[in-house]
């Protein structure tokens, strides 16, 4: 039995989201990575697309299908998903779920590092804020949309980056906790917005992805 259709709230609204970690190389062999499976970013994609929106996905290294009716753009590193990301507006709205790394290294060695010492320091320097720019973008969007991964404080941090980045809404969800976050199908989460928020109870993440876009197709018209 197919599924009904859903109201085509998002017709004609073209949305970028990213989604999944980035890799930050350090030689052929190595990398620094965020514990990111994309599953999340991956099922906001869907739902946008389910109610009509023109979908793009930036995703880092994930192992996951392209959503159906979804436009797909595979990057790496931060730089290249800032890359790929501006290069993909203007937009209506950007859904920033990737879990991007802060820290890239200051150089990329072109063969093996081998190990010589008892000790290694990594030399790193700070990736652009992908969802700062878009914010601050000239291309105005209608709708920015940020994530934060917190341990502790969520409200509080959520609230800063909320004023800090200039976004619209941040979706915070408390990491390392038993049932949720990282690489889980399910995830509980809180969305923050100037004059409110929303709680969003533990489910499956394509359940939520679902109730966060109706969230958002609300803020796109209050
Ligand atoms: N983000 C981004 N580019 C970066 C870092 C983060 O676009 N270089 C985005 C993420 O996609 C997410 C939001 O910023 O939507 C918040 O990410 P988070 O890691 O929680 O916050 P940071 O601003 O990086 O601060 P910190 O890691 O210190 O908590
Ligand atoms: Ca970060």
């Amino acid at each position: 039995q197919a599924a009904p259709a859903l109201a085509q709230t998002l017709a004609g609204e073209r949305v970028v989201v990213s989604a999944g970690p980035t890799y930050e190389d350090l030689d052929p062999v190595r990398y620094l990575g965020n514990r990111s499976s994309g599953k999340m970013g991956f099922a906001i994609a869907a739902a946008a697309a389910r109610r009509g929106a023109e979908v793009l996905l930036v995703a880092g290294p994930v192992s996951l299908p392209t959503p159906v009716g979804v436009s797909r753009i595979d990057v790496r590193s931060a730089v290249q998903m800032r890359q790929a990301v501006l290069g993909a507006l203007p937009a209506d709205i950007y859904i920033g779920a990737a879990a991007v790394a802060d820290y890239t290294p200051r150089t990329q060695m072109a063969n093996k590092i081998k190990k010589s010492s008892e000790r290694l320091d990594l030399d790193l320097v700070r990736t652009p804020d992908i969802l700062a720019e878009v914010a601050a973008s000239e291309q105005a969007l209608k709708l920015v949309v940020g994530f934060a991964a917190e341990t502790e404080n969520v409200a509080e941090y959520a609230r800063g980056k909320l004023l800090a980045k200039r976004l619209d809404m941040i979706v915070a969800n408390r990491v390392g906790i038993p049932d949720g976050g990282f690489e889980s199908d399910r995830n509980a989460m809180t969305a923050y917005w100037k004059d409110g928020e929303r709680d969003f109870s533990s489910a499956p993440k394509t359940e939520l992805a679902d109730r966060l876009v109706d969230l958002i197709v609300e803020r796109l018209n209050a």
